[in-house]
């Protein structure tokens, strides 16, 4: 992979709420490439965070592309309501999807980019007969639900497998991180097949600011030896 291709996509879960439109211009103005954007529900996972009207508001506020990450139990219920609030990308997990083929189908008809999630615990081989149909795969690295987690290295692996499988099936398909990705861990995860990084704490509330992070971030991933 060629370094410069990493893309970064801050998280705005770690961001400061009440200043979020000034929080996502410092990410734009440092070069991020998109915003993620962590929908939970507290029930899927054990946290509860935004909804549509929120990335109705910061659809204008930004020219990068909105990447919504759907942690929550029924998806198909509310991709009409992201994909009408300016998401551009949707991000639908395996887990607890009976029917992921026609929620990515879904996803495809209203015109929006489509990804598939795995945790830390799924294997990579459930994503063999998706890839062909989705435009990105996001491993987590670590369990999904909160911001300022410590990486998951027993992830690597499965990052290697399928950076291998996308290189086989799907050449071109985006493979995402997401969780304690920071200075540390973003060359790790670059060398096994990485080609976009989620990062939210490493990002937003460091003393430092927004842009020496994004900067600390970006010279750290392209350090790997890839
Ligand atoms: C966790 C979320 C992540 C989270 C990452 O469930 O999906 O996107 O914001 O936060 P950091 O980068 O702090 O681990
Ligand atoms: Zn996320």
């Amino acid at each position: 992979m060629v370094k410069d291709a990493v893309k970064l996509a801050p998280s705005i879960l770690a961001a400061d709420f009440a200043r979020l439109g000034e929080e996502i211009a410092a990410a734009e103005q440092a070069g991020a490439d998109r915003i993620h954007v962590d929908v939970m529900d507290g029930h899927f996972v054990p946290n509860l965070t935004m909804g549509p009207p929120i990335v109705r508001c910061l659809r204008p506020v930004t020219r990068l592309p909105l990447e919504t990450h759907l942690m929550i139990s029924n998806p198909d219920a509310f991709l009409d309501d992201f994909a009408k609030a300016g998401s551009d990308t949707l991000l639908v997990h395996w887990e607890g999807n009976d029917n992921l083929h026609r929620t990515v189908q879904h996803v495809k008809g209203l015109g929006k980019r489509v990804g598939v999630v795995i945790n830390p615990a799924t294997p990579a081989t459930v994503l063999e007969e998706i890839l062909q149909d989705v435009d990105q795969v996001l491993i987590m690295t670590v369990n999904p639900g909160f911001g300022h987690q410590h990486f998951l290295h027993t992830t690597l692996p499965k990052i290697r497998r399928v950076r291998q499988m996308i290189e086989r099936l799907k050449p071109g398909c985006e493979l995402e991180v997401d969780g304690g990705i920071n200075a540390d861990t973003a060359p790790l995860v670059v060398q096994a097949g990485a080609s976009v990084l989620v990062a939210g704490s490493a990002i937003f509330g460091h003393d430092e600011g927004v842009a020496a992070a994004t900067k600390r971030l970006r010279a750290a991933a392209s350090h790997s030896t890839n």
